[in-house]
């Protein structure tokens, strides 16, 4: 079947992982087209914004885009283009499935967590102000956003044989708008009767997560908390280049990895681009290319426990592009 989904090669090592996957995708005779556009700063610099036009009209018509990592300033400057593009179209689930795989350098295995993160509220919403001595940043928490992502969650649990749904909070501290999270996962639970459930307040869930993360299954958490753990959990699968997210709405999803571009190894030829292509097997499988995404999840694992072209990241000195090689020898 043929397809057409928006592309955004991103920046720092954004564009070395889009061209792998570009292979890849060739590789497996996929019909697909790509309408590519730059956003952030190199799209500032050309067209003086940081998102054009015509690639948020090329998003409503495709609905379907892959995104590799965007930098963002820190401390100063322009407001993530991430972030905005999930504003711009309600992508209110940030789909976060972290599973253990062979040859990495974890001391885990057997990790299978996916984290549902809400997406669009919360501190991202990056409303801070001035005061006497400092600054305030305003935290937003809202019932039908709270409603929306934690039922996305169970259903996703219910249809697909997930046995437990963990609230992330910190409700202790945050009567009110953590209050509120918790209080919304509380009231849906009880329709999911055959799903186990419990709720962890953030510090505790992080150091549970890492003395014994084979006890969680699914993960539900407002913004800020699930950015945190996914980053933690990454670290527990082998890294950030191990690790895929989606962000989904009500008819639009955008893929890309859960890493930003790091450009402390830009353009050195050594990222691992296992999170990207593990980002657009989700991809496949959402625009109903299934048998692809399958093969291409076979053939990561495959070159992974093989073992013999691991990037440095996992322990190997295979360069980005000799990993790839080895993933499309195995498609
Ligand atoms: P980062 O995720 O880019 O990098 C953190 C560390 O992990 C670095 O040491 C990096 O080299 C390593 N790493 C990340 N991805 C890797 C890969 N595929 N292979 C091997 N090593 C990898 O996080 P950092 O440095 O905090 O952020 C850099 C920029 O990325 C910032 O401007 C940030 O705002 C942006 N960012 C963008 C995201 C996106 O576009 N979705 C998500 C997260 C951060």
């Amino acid at each position: 079947m043929k397809h057409r989904i928006t592309l955004f090669k991103g920046d720092g090592i954004g564009p070395e992982i889009t061209n792998e996957l570009k292979r890849v995708f060739k590789a497996l005779n996929l019909d697909i087209e790509y309408d590519e556009f730059l956003i952030g700063e190199d799209a500032y610099q050309k067209y003086g914004v940081l998102i054009p036009n015509d690639a948020i009209e090329s998003i409503k018509k495709n609905k379907v885009a892959l995104k590799a990592p965007v930098t963002t300033p820190i401390g100063k400057g322009f407001k993530s283009v991430n972030v905005t593009l999930r504003n711009i179209f309600d992508l209110y689930v940030n789909f976060r499935p972290a599973k253990s795989m062979p040859g990495t350098l974890s001391k885990y295995d057997n990790i299978d967590i996916i984290t549902f993160r809400e997406n669009t509220e919360d501190l991202y919403i990056g409303d801070e102000y001035e005061i006497e001595d400092g600054y305030i940043a305003k935290k937003k928490i809202t019932r039908t956003n709270s409603e929306r992502i934690i039922r996305y969650a169970f259903e996703y649990a219910l249809k697909n044989n997930r046995k437990k749904v963990t609230c992330i909070h910190k409700a202790n501290i945050l009567k009110k708008s953590d209050g509120l999270f918790l209080d919304t996962f509380n009231a849906i639970k009880s329709e999911y009767p055959t799903i186990e459930s419990d709720d962890k307040i953030i510090d505790n869930m992080c150091m549970q997560l890492v003395m014994d993360p084979k006890k969680f299954d699914c993960l539900v958490a407002p913004n800020l908390y699930g950015d945190i753990v996914t980053d933690l959990i990454a670290g527990l699968i082998g890294g950030l280049g191990m690790a895929p997210a989606a962000n989904i709405g009500k008819d639009i999803a955008i893929f890309e990895a859960v890493h930003g571009s790091a450009p402390d190894i830009k353009n050195m030829a050594i990222a691992n681009p296992t999170a990207f292509f593990l980002s657009s097997a989700l991809m496949l499988d959402y625009i109903g290319e299934k048998e692809s995404a399958n093969k291409l999840k076979n053939a990561i694992e495959e070159t992974l426990k093989e073992g013999l072209y691991l990037t440095r990241d996992l322990g190997g000195n295979a360069k980005t592009y000799e990993y790839t090689d080895r993933v499309i020898s195995k498609l």
